[in-house]
């Protein structure tokens, strides 16, 4: 293979450097495009440009694969918990048995949040999304500990790195209290990572909610499937942001808003909303599905589509097994779930979606196991935003850690005025 390529225009050839990728992936480098020719790219919604070299998830869109430092996904889902996995993320390998202890030790001794910041809480109006909450909160939590907001003075990021992980998930679980005016439940040390963030949930303070091992494995499994996605929107956002020397506070509480937007992690809590409203009109799911692919109407048949995949989500398949698995443990039957499996039959069926490459992604089934574990729908894309955060950390660290690292700055084609003159106000109609 030529190790570079030629482009032409205007009489003139310029030769830039191909990258190729550990996976064989190439790419053009044209970081030095406008210094030896004047011109930039132009790639709006980023779909064909590469914005970093990354070692931490590879994706084939095409074949349906996604692994996480070279782990498949499905490995890992078979085989690995959330914190295990989160811990693989971040620090490029699987932990042995005395990191993982440590790391683990590291979480139930930051599981409790500064006592301050229930005031924080006590701000916000009662409806207030959790996802506002989130972000907030974790810009705050960094507040209170100044001595993490330094971390270019640690080693090994293991303690700031700890402490994120398990503070979003106190916060995640006092956001959502508050939004229902309950009293806050602790964390309890002895409980696992998923398991505490239920408890926090629906315990009481005079009784503990009885866990069972299928929810618990069943939320762990969503997290873990979450756990990062190379540089997806809130990703790059976390990356955008870190780029400028931000702490990792900031970073991460940008990924969740970023997150948030119902194209992204939004879309999960859009799934639901989407099939409770063709359950309400009585539609079997063939007039949804005709209104989205119908551009006027404003509608997209949520759940569906992604940028990378071209094919079926990876991690769709295997949310949609747990799915099966835990309604039939949990003896529930949801016509919402009947909805979903409607709607998956039709669209993969319908040459609009065959020919755009349009499969159900993530969000399709985990908002039905979410429902089945009794989580509200407005703390959907909160789980999302606990899932994400090991890939947030690890590309985040990515940034911060390389050498000679440059500012995220894209240029931009201006399509404005040329020149205006300004027009003092007496003078404008
Ligand atoms: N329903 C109907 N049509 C769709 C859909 C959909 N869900 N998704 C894409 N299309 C059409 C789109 O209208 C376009 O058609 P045409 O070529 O005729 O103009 C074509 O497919 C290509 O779509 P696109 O908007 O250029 O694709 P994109 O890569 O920019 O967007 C997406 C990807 C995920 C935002 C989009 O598929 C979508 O809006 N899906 C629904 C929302 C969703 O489920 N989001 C979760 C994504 S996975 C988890 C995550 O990343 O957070």
């Amino acid at each position: 293979m030529n190790d570079f390529a030629e482009l032409r225009w205007d009489g003139r050839t310029v030769s830039l450097p191909l990258i190729e990728g550990s996976a064989h992936e190439k790419a053009i480098d044209i970081s030095r495009l406008r210094d030896q020719t004047g011109l930039i790219t132009l790639d709006s919604g980023y779909s064909n440009t590469g914005s970093c070299e990354s070692a931490i998830t590879f994706i084939d869109g095409e074949k349906g694969i996604l692994r996480y430092r070279g782990i498949p996904i499905e490995e890992l889902a078979e085989q690995s918990s959330f914190v295990e996995t989160a811990y693989l993320i971040i620090y490029g390998k699987l932990p042995t048995r005395g990191e993982f202890q440590h790391f683990g030790d590291l979480l139930t001794a930051h599981e409790l949040i500064h006592e301050d910041m229930k005031f924080h809480f006590e701000g916000f109006p009662p409806n207030a999304h959790p996802m506002a909450m989130l972000s907030s909160m974790i810009n705050s939590a960094g507040c209170y500990y100044p001595e993490l907001l330094a971390p270019q003075e640690s080693q090994d990021f293991v303690n700031e790195t700890a402490f994120i992980l398990s503070q979003v998930r106190t916060i995640a679980a006092f956001a959502y209290r508050k939004s229902r005016g309950l009293p806050i439940i602790y964390p309890k040390p002895e409980y696992s990572y998923s398991a505490n963030f239920l408890h926090m949930m629906f315990s009481r303070p005079n009784a503990d909610i009885a866990l069972k091992p299928e929810v618990v494995r069943a939320l762990d499994l969503i997290l873990l499937l979450h756990a990062d996605h190379e540089q997806n929107c809130s990703t790059s956002t976390v990356r955008m942001v870190a780029s400028s020397k931000a702490n990792l506070f900031a970073s991460v509480a940008s990924g969740v808003c970023a997150l948030w937007g119902p194209l992204h992690g939004g879309a999960n809590q859009a799934v639901i909303e989407m099939l409770e409203q063709i359950h309400r009109d009585g539609d079997d799911g063939s007039r949804f599905v005709a209104a989205a692919k119908d551009k006027k109407s404003g509608r997209r048949l949520m759940g569906f589509g992604h940028r990378v995949y071209k094919n079926y989500d990876p991690r769709a398949k295997i949310i949609k097994r747990q799915c099966d698995e835990l309604l039939a443990v949990l003896n529930i039957s949801d016509p919402l779930l009947d909805i979903a499996l409607r709607l998956e039959q039709a669209a993969l069926n319908d040459p609009y979606f065959i020919e755009r490459k349009l499969y159900p992604n993530v969000d399709f089934y985990s908002g039905i196991i979410m429902r089945a574990i009794g989580l509200p729908l407005e703390m959907f894309t909160v789980i999302f935003a606990i899932g994400r955060m090991p890939g947030w950390i690890a590309n985040y660290l990515e940034v911060s850690q390389k050498e000679g690292g440059r500012i995220c700055r894209p240029r931009q084609i201006y399509v404005g005025e040329p020149l205006a003159p300004y027009i003092p106000l007496e003078q404008r109609g």
